[in-house]
C-alpha cells in the first residue's frame, strides 16, 4: 500500500454494483452495465489496460426467500439466475473481463481473509442487536427514518423486529479517518451533491454497525465462530477485491487497487461511500479511488426496480429497437447523473432523428453517390475541409467528456461532426455534380468522417461501428484503433471498395 510505481500503461478499473438474483435483470441494471461497458470500451481505445467486472449479489434473506418462493433451495436458485444476468450481458454487447458470483469459493476466501483482518485490527466486536429491518433493502432502520408509522421509506412495507447476538464493526471509530480522507481526496466521489450528501451523512455521526446474522444460515461463514455468517452487504462489497487476487495474489491486487472507478445508483451511496472507504481503512488497505454515482431510471415517474410490476427487460427491448439502439438511447438520454425518464417515444424518437436520419443517413448517401459517381471506389479525403477543424475539435471535446464519464455529453458533441457533414453534403450535392475532383474531395471527406466516427462510436455502439467500417472498406476492427493517433485527418485512403448496403436503420413509424 502507498507506493506509487511507474507504470507504462495506465490500468483502469471499473466495476458495476453485483445485482440481486432476485429477478431476470431490468433496464435499471442494464443502464449501468452498458455506461460501464462503454466507458471500459473508451478506455481499450485510448490504450489503457482495463480490467471491467459485474457479477450478480447472491447471499442474504432476500435471495434466500425467493428461493424459498420457488420451492428451490438459494444455490438452487440462484445456480438459474447467475446465467441469465450473463446472458442478457452477453446479448447487449457487454465485454466484461469478470463475472464474479458471490457464492464461488474465491469469494468465501476473501471475504474470510478481509474480515478476518478487520478483526485482527481490533475493529470487531460482539453485541445484542435490536433492530428493525427492511428485508427488500437488506437494512437496519432507525424508527426516526420509517414513513406511515413503521414502514420501509423505500418500499412502503411494514419493516421486522430482529433481535440477536451480532458482530458489529466499529463505524464510529472511522468518522474522523473518513472526513480526513474526503478533505484530502476531493475528487473521490462524483458528482459533487453525492460527494456532499455522503459528507452529511458522516458528519451527522456514524454507529457502529451489525455485520453478521445467526438467524439466517445463507451466506459467508464467520471464520472464528461458526455460528455466524456475515450480514450480505459486507460480503458483497468484498467483491471488487476478490476478482483483482486480494489474499490470493497480491501482485495483481496491488496493480489494480486502489485506482478502481465504482460505478453505483444513488441508493446505494451509503455503503459504497460511508461503509467500503472505512472497511478498506479498518482492513489495511487505501479506499477505492473513485466512485461515481448516477440517477434513477425511471418509469412513470417511480424507480423502475424488481418490484415494480414495470419492469422492463432488455431482451425484449432490443428485439424491437436493436442492441446498439438500446445502447445508444441509454447512453445518450438519461445524463450520467441525473434521473431520467424511460418512455418507448423517447427510445423511438432518438431512434429516428439521430440513428436514422442522421448517422444512418450519412452513410447511405455517401454510399450511394461513391456507386453512382466514382464507380463505387472510395476517393481520398480534402486535406483542407473545413471538416477536418470540426473532427479535431469533436475528437477533443469527446475524449474530455468520455474521460470524465459523461457519455451523454461525449455522444452530442460526436453528432455535431455526423450534421455537420450532413450539412456539407446538402451544400456542395455532389448527387447532381459531374464526377470530378470536386466531387471526389466532398465524398473523400465524408468517408474520412465515417471512419473517424466509427472510432468515436466503438465505445457505445461496437457492432455498428464494425459494419461501417466494413462498408467503407476498412480492413480489422475500428475497436483495434488507438485514439488520439487513428483520428487524425486523413487516414481515409482512396481506392478502397464502398458497399451500398442495406439501411442500417430504417425509419420507425410513429
Ligand atoms: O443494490 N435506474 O443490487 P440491486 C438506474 N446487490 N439504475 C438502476 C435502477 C434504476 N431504476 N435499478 C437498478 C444491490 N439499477 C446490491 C449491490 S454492490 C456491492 C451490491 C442499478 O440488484 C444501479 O446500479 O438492487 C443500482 O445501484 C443497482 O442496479 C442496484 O442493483
Ligand atoms: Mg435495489
Amino acid at each position: 500500500m502507498g507506493s506509487v510505481r511507474y507504470r507504462a500503461v495506465p490500468r483502469y478499473y471499473i466495476t458495476t454494483p453485483i445485482y440481486y438474483v432476485k429477478d431476470a435483470p431490468h433496464v435499471g441494471h442494464a443502464y449501468t452495465t452498458v455506461n460501464a461497458d462503454a466507458l471500459a470500451r473508451w478506455h481499450r481505445l485510448i490504450g489503457d489496460e482495463v480490467f471491467f467486472l459485474t457479477g450478480t449479489d447472491e447471499h442474504g434473506q432476500k435471495v434466500a426467500r425467493a428461493a424459498e418462493e420457488q420451492g428451490l433451495s438459494p444455490l438452487e436458485w440462484t445456480d438459474q439466475l447467475a446465467p441469465r444476468f450473463a446472458e442478457a450481458w452477453a446479448d447487449l454487447d457487454i465485454a466484461n473481463d469478470d463475472f464474479i458470483r458471490t457464492t464461488e469459493p474465491r469469494h468465501r476466501d476473501a471475504v474470510q481473509h478481509f474480515l478476518g483482518r478487520i478483526n485482527d485490527n481490533g475493529h470487531i466486536f460482539k453485541d445484542t442487536y435490536r433492530g428493525l429491518y427492511c428485508v427488500p433493502c437488506e437494512q437496519y432502520y432507525a424508527e426516526d427514518e420509517l414513513v406511515d408509522g413503521d414502514r420501509c421509506p423505500i418500499h412502503r412495507i411494514p419493516v421486522e423486529h430482529l433481535e440477536e447476538e451480532n458482530y458489529f464493526f466499529r463505524l464510529s471509530a472511522f468518522e474522523q479517518p473518513l472526513l480526513e480522507w474526503y478533505e484530502s481526496h476531493p475528487g473521490a466521489v462524483v458528482p459533487e451533491s453525492k460527494r456532499n450528501e455522503a459528507l452529511s451523512f458522516i458528519k451527522g455521526g456514524l454507529r457502529d454497525i451489525s455485520i453478521t446474522r445467526t438467524s439466517i444460515d445463507w451466506g459467508v461463514q464467520v471464520p472464528w465462530d461458526e455460528r455466524h455468517v456475515f450480514y450480505v452487504w459486507y460480503d458483497a462489497l468484498i467483491n471488487y477485491l476478490t476478482a483483482i487476487g486480494y489474499g490470493r495474489d497480491e501482485e495483481r491486487f496491488e496493480a489494480w487497487w486502489p485506482a478502481v472507478h465504482h460505478l453505483i445508483g444513488k441508493e446505494i451511496i451509503r455503503f459504497h461511500c460511508v461503509w467500503w472507504p472505512a472497511m478498506c481503512m479498518a482492513a489495511g488497505i487505501d479506499p477505492p479511488a473513485h466512485v461515481q454515482v448516477h440517477g434513477w431510471l425511471l418509469l412513470g415517474g417511480e424507480k423502475m426496480s424488481n418490484s415494480s410490476v414495470n419492469q422492463i427487460s432488455p431482451a425484449d427491448l432490443s428485439a424491437e429497437y436493436g442492441v446498439d439502439p438500446v445502447r445508444y438511447h441509454l447512453l445518450r438520454d438519461i445524463p450520467f447523473g441525473s434521473d431520467g425518464e424511460f418512455s418507448a417515444e423517447g427510445i423511438a424518437g432518438r431512434y429516428n432523428a439521430d440513428l436514422a436520419n442522421n448517422l444512418g443517413n450519412l452513410l447511405s448517401r455517401v454510399a450511394t453517390v461513391v456507386g453512382s459517381k466514382c464507380g463505387g471506389t472510395g476517393p481520398a479525403p480534402d486535406p483542407t475541409s473545413r471538416l477536418a477543424g470540426v473532427a479535431a475539435t469533436v475528437l477533443a471535446e469527446a475524449t474530455e467528456a468520455w474521460n470524465a464519464g459523461q457519455p451523454h455529453l461525449a455522444l452530442e458533441v460526436t453528432w455535431r461532426l455526423i450534421r455537420e457533414t450532413n450539412a456539407e453534403l446538402e451544400i456542395a450535392e455532389p448527387w447532381k455534380a459531374e464526377p470530378g475532383a470536386a466531387v471526389d474531395a466532398v465524398l473523400g471527406s465524408a468517408l474520412e468522417v465515417l471512419r473517424i466516427v466509427s472510432i468515436l462510436i466503438v465505445p457505445a455502439m461496437p457492432a455498428t461501428a464494425q459494419e461501417i467500417w466494413r462498408r467503407i472498406g476498412l480492413e480489422g476492427s475500428p475497436a483495434d484503433r488507438r485514439l488520439p493517433g487513428a483520428a487524425g485527418w486523413g487516414g481515409y485512403e482512396a481506392g478502397r471498395p464502398v458497399e451500398k448496403g442495406a439501411p442500417l436503420f430504417p425509419r420507425r413509424r410513429g
